[in-house]
């Protein structure tokens, strides 16, 4: 394989879908990383033979193109300082926070800026290199959001499209950016523009009206060309999902079964586990669930031994300072109420640092009772469709922020504002307390929901409407 090979589909992405380990004899080896997005563009992938562009995930890995599950794989290096300014600093520490509503302070670093200019440029150069003549190429999230007209300008005859999986701001925030007019026209290099909520697609048409003063007339966007002409982009919602059928296939295995039983008799057999699944990211809400869950336990609403919280929070940005902050606060929280409230059989928290594979995921969903999605923003929040996916019973509770993407189509679950703590308090007491019927009505609907909507849909949709989009353009 040379990187002089030609794709009709290109996908680029900061990570590729795979994860490199390096074993004790020094050999190395790929395994599939375990990301929504593999799973999304995977049946796609293998039906285009297209090519995947993204970064390894270590320093200074200079590779070759390599084939992994029948995808090509197109490794972009990165060297340690860029790691540091282009990934944990622009895109982690600058547009994180800004993206998501402010929950932390973003920082605004010129050199990291530059780093985010660079490192975008050569993902561009990397994907224009094996895009064949009029391929598609789709670019994902925030951290390359100025690939799409990087491209346009080497290759006017590839057709762009970019989903960002994370929200879109509103322009009152969304201005504090110093390079708010080059973000904005760097997504303008694309064809089609998705969203995961209307509310994010909307925010984007308002910054381009404002900054570019572009009509927009939705989901179309008048782009001056720059030969005095115009062409039309498309900024639009299309909502990622699961693979349902992948979900539901797990959750019926015995073996997956037996194991969600055995984590309830490890647990002593409470009457209600209530789970949290997330990165440890300050955008997920864990202190304020933990903070309810405390008061629930002081007031005697709950207690140890009839109820337990799970809190399984995967590693993620270690080496950013408010990830540390974060990590420290709630480590030191789930001490206290476990110092406060457990006995010697039964803890309070059960809260896990580790991520899991696919199978105990499910073995958790099962398990659980009650499963908690507070987060203060999230782009869609996938954690609550997989529970939902798993319900093969129907007997779970889904507590929802509305602050998530998905509670645009989960309507039937207990939604609820995650800053108010005693409404969070009164839907986990509900939550525990729902007859076994109204579980039951509500999670069939969820099903209903989340089964009509699953990823493969949400990709042939986004793709349906790049290709009509671009004939469209390129009739005028
Ligand atoms: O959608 C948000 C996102 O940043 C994805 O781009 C990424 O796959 C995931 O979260 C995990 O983040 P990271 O790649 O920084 O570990």
């Amino acid at each position: 394989m040379t990187a002089t090979n030609r794709y009709d589909f290109v996908v680029v992405s900061n990570r590729l879908p795979v994860d490199r380990m390096v074993h004790d004899d020094g050999t190395a080896s790929w395994h599939r990383s375990p990301g929504g997005l593999v799973t999304a563009l995977e049946p796609v992938m293998r039906a285009s033979q297209g090519a995947w562009v993204g970064w390894a995930g270590q320093a200074d890995l200079d590779l070759e193109p390599f084939t992994f599950d029948d995808v090509t794989l197109i490794p972009v290096a990165l060297s340690l300082l860029e790691i540091e300014h282009y990934y944990e600093g622009f895109s982690n520490d600058t547009l994180w926070p800004l993206y998501h509503d402010v929950i932390a302070q973003p920082s605004y670093h010129r050199e990291w800026w530059d780093a985010y200019v660079e490192v975008n440029q050569r993902f561009a150069d990397a994907s224009a290199r094996v895009a064949s003549l009029g391929a598609t190429v789709w670019v994902q999230d925030y951290q390359l959001q100025l690939v799409p007209r990087m491209l346009r300008e080497q290759r006017p005859d590839l057709t762009i499209g970019f989903f960002n999986h994370i929200p879109f701001p509103p322009y009152g925030l969304y201005a504090q950016l110093p390079w708010r007019t080059q973000i904005i026209d760097g997504l303008l290099g694309a064809d089609v523009i998705g969203f995961q909520r209307v509310a994010d697609a909307g925010n984007f048409s308002r910054a381009v009206r404002r900054l570019l003063g572009y009509a927009t007339r939705t989901p179309e966007i008048r782009v001056a060309d720059g030969a005095g002409g115009h062409r039309t982009v498309i900024a639009k919602a299309f909502p990622i999902s699961i693979d349902v059928a992948e979900f539901e296939e797990i959750a019926g295995r015995p073996e997956v079964q037996a194991r969600a039983q055995q984590i309830r008799d490890d647990l002593g057999n409470p009457s209600t586990i209530m789970l949290g699944v997330d990165r440890l990211d300050y955008t997920k809400g864990i202190r304020h669930r933990l903070k309810a869950f405390g008061e629930l336990l002081d007031e005697g609403a709950l207690s140890v031994g009839d109820a337990v919280l799970v809190q399984v929070a995967s590693p993620s940005r270690e080496r950013v300072a408010a990830y540390m902050q974060l990590r420290d606060e709630i480590e030191l929280t789930v001490g206290r109420l476990n110092g406060t409230h457990a006995s010697i059989s039964h803890s309070a928290v059960a809260y896990l640092h580790h991520g899991y594979p696919r199978e105990e995921m499910v073995a958790l969903y099962l398990a659980a009772d009650v499963m908690l999605v507070t987060a203060l923003r999230d782009g869609m929040n996938l954690v609550a469709k997989e529970f939902v996916a798993c319900q093969l019973d129907e007997g779970g509770v889904l507590i929802l922020s509305e602050f998530a993407g998905a509670a645009d189509e989960l309507k039937n679950a207990l939604l609820v504002n995650p800053h108010d703590i005693d409404g969070l308090k009164e839907a986990m007491v509900a939550a525990v307390r729902m007859p076994q019927r109204e579980r039951t009505t509500r999670m069939r609907a969820l099903r209903r929901r989340v089964r009509e909507n699953d990823v493969s849909r949400w990709s042939n949709t986004f793709l349906d409407t790049l290709r009509h989009a671009n004939h469209h353009s390129s009739a005028r």
